[in-house]
């Protein structure tokens, strides 16, 4: 299984912030994991053109449940697509927070860009309240129920990140002792759910990932790759936890 390291670069960038881009591909030109860039769609195109022929790739960070139609503002899986993003991330704690998506939706999205030829990456995570209430992996559980395809045979195509909220842009993160229970949880659910193939499915972390801590967490069994935020705006961070990963 080849690990993957993804950049979510949220509403942050303009086009003077593509410079990252290149320049975390000048430092990594033959990265030891799968190296992924989700800049806002309005940089998709630009950022397309510079990881032609080489080794990053380019995801967005959210598209519509349907194919095309009167949605204001939303943006397809095949536009990506066409674009040429490879990766969508759907289900991310910020969208369910401030556009109240539900599993229900996130399934429906996941759904949508794997038939357009992407790779879902699906997120789930707890609240601080849910952790604090002792409903982690009740609240995951239930969220991988709702948020995934019912079937899928492809472990390529499908990628979950945990990224409990409480840790996401806080500098806080679990203990690896917890990110490596909540992990096993995912992993055995999967398997339930897909059988074998679930094996090869990447499950990253996602929550203040950073270099310094980066090499720990990847060390955790079931970490398959991260999924990160603030790090991922400077090519020298995400250079740094792309090393790391790559090393493991
Ligand atoms: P963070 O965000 O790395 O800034 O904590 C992670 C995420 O939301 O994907």
């Amino acid at each position: 299984m080849r690990k993957l390291a993804a950049g979510n670069w949220k509403m942050n960038g303009t086009s003077a912030e593509l410079g990252e881009a290149r320049a975390l591909l000048t430092a990594h030109p033959t990265p030891g994991c799968d190296m992924l860039l989700c800049p806002p769609a309005t940089l998709i195109g630009g950022m397309v053109q510079i990881a032609e022929r080489s080794a990053l790739m380019i995801g967005g960070q959210d598209c519509h449940a349907a194919q095309n139609g009167a949605h204001t503002g939303d943006i397809s899986a095949l536009m990506l697509k066409d674009a040429g993003a490879s990766h969508v991330i759907v289900g991310h704690s910020e969208r369910r927070a401030d556009h109240g998506e539900s599993s229900a939706l996130v399934r429906a999205k996941a759904i949508t860009a794997l038939t357009a030829g992407l790779v879902a990456i699906v997120c789930v995570g707890e609240t601080e309240a849910q952790r604090n209430a002792g409903e982690t992996l009740a609240v995951i559980a239930m969220q991988l129920e709702g948020s995934l395809p019912l079937a899928h045979d492809n472990p390529e195509s499908l990628v979950i990140a945990y990224e409990p909220v409480w840790a996401i842009g806080t500098g806080r993160t679990p203990t690896l002792a917890e990110v490596a229970e909540v992990h096993r949880f995912i992993r055995d659910t999967l398997i339930r759910r897909f059988g074998d193939p679930a094996r090869q499915m990447r499950l990253l972390y996602g929550g203040s990932v950073k270099p310094g801590n980066a090499a720990d967490i990847f060390a955790v069994p079931n970490v398959d790759g991260a999924l990160v935020g603030g790090a991922s705006l400077k090519a020298s961070d995400f250079g740094a936890i792309v090393a790391a990963l790559g090393h493991h």
